[in-house]
């Protein structure tokens, strides 16, 4: 299905990310891929070990806070691939204090924080993308319910996934009518057990919630997969005219109402 695209793949962490799942569907489909890691040796000696299998074109440091980081990897991205087809935004992060205490006592330093990496962010790669973007190309950010509806402990990570759904349909309105028409939708993934996962609270007892609500079957090892193919269907000309999209991927989770 990607036979000749190029992918630049963000939030990729270890074998457990739902990047590495969206990079393992395209990898199957014939995607050539280019990753990046936050930077420092630690990071980057996990990253080369997950992301080996997929044979990548070229790996590259990136912290999103920083727009110096920003310019060097996309500028990583033009000398190995020229241009490149799809982007995937599959990261986010917001400090411990976050989870840990009540809504009502998110600090300013806290609110920017998470803001700055798990919404902006996307903005900010859409913007360095976008010259190196072959027409026809497609964006694809990973979302949560908490977005829309009061989930526990979520607090200001909620509020962030909320500005990264409003700006996927600001992104989806520019770009689509943009000479290139890019394509951004987000995929709202039911809960996985990932490491940003594991930080944002008890996620085992998350995900009992969801296996005990959700009408599919939801938390076991499959759920990674069905988040990457749903990804994978996005990125792909599947989805040609689909954009602006927050596209559940929770086993029918955000459909139950009890
Ligand atoms: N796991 C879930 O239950 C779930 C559900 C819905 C949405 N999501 C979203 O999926 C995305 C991927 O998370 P995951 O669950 O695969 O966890 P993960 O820990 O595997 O991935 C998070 C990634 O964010 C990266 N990151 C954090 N701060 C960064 C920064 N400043 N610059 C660059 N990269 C940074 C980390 O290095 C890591 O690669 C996130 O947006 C997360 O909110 C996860």
């Amino acid at each position: 299905m990607l036979h000749g695209k190029k992918a630049f793949v963000f939030g990729i962490l270890n074998d457990y990310s739902l990047g590495w799942h969206i990079a393992r569907e395209l990898h199957q489909q014939g995607c050539e891929m280019g990753f990046s890691h936050m930077p420092g040796e630690k990071f980057e000696r996990r990253v080369v070990k997950a992301v080996e299998p997929f044979k990548p074109r070229f790996l590259t440091p990136c912290d999103v806070t920083k727009d110096e980081d920003i310019a060097s990897a996309f500028k990583a991205a033009s000398d190995n691939f020229g241009t490149f087809d799809l982007l995937v935004h599959s990261l986010a992060f917001a400090p411990a204090e976050v989870f840990a205490n009540p809504f009502i006592e998110t600090t300013r330093a806290a609110w920017q924080t998470a803001l700055d990496v798990s919404a902006y962010s996307l903005v900010a790669l859409a913007r360095a993308a976008l010259p190196l973007m072959n027409p026809g190309g497609s964006i694809v950010t990973l979302s949560y319910f908490a977005a829309e509806k009061y989930i526990p402990n979520y607090n200001m990570m909620a509020v962030a996934k909320a500005a990264l759904e409003c700006s996927v349909r600001y992104l989806a309105a520019e770009l689509g009518r943009h000479e290139k028409h890019i394509r951004v939708n987000a995929v709202s993934a039911g809960a996985v057990k990932t490491l940003a996962a594991k930080g944002t609270g008890d996620i085992d007892r998350m995900i009992e919630h969801y296996q005990q609500k959700s009408p599919l079957p939801w938390g076991e090892n499959d759920s990674a997969t069905y988040v990457g193919k749903s990804a994978l269907y996005l990125l792909s000309d599947m989805a040609s005219g689909v954009t602006g999209e927050i596209h559940y991927v929770d086993g029918g989770y955000n459909t139950v109402g009890w």
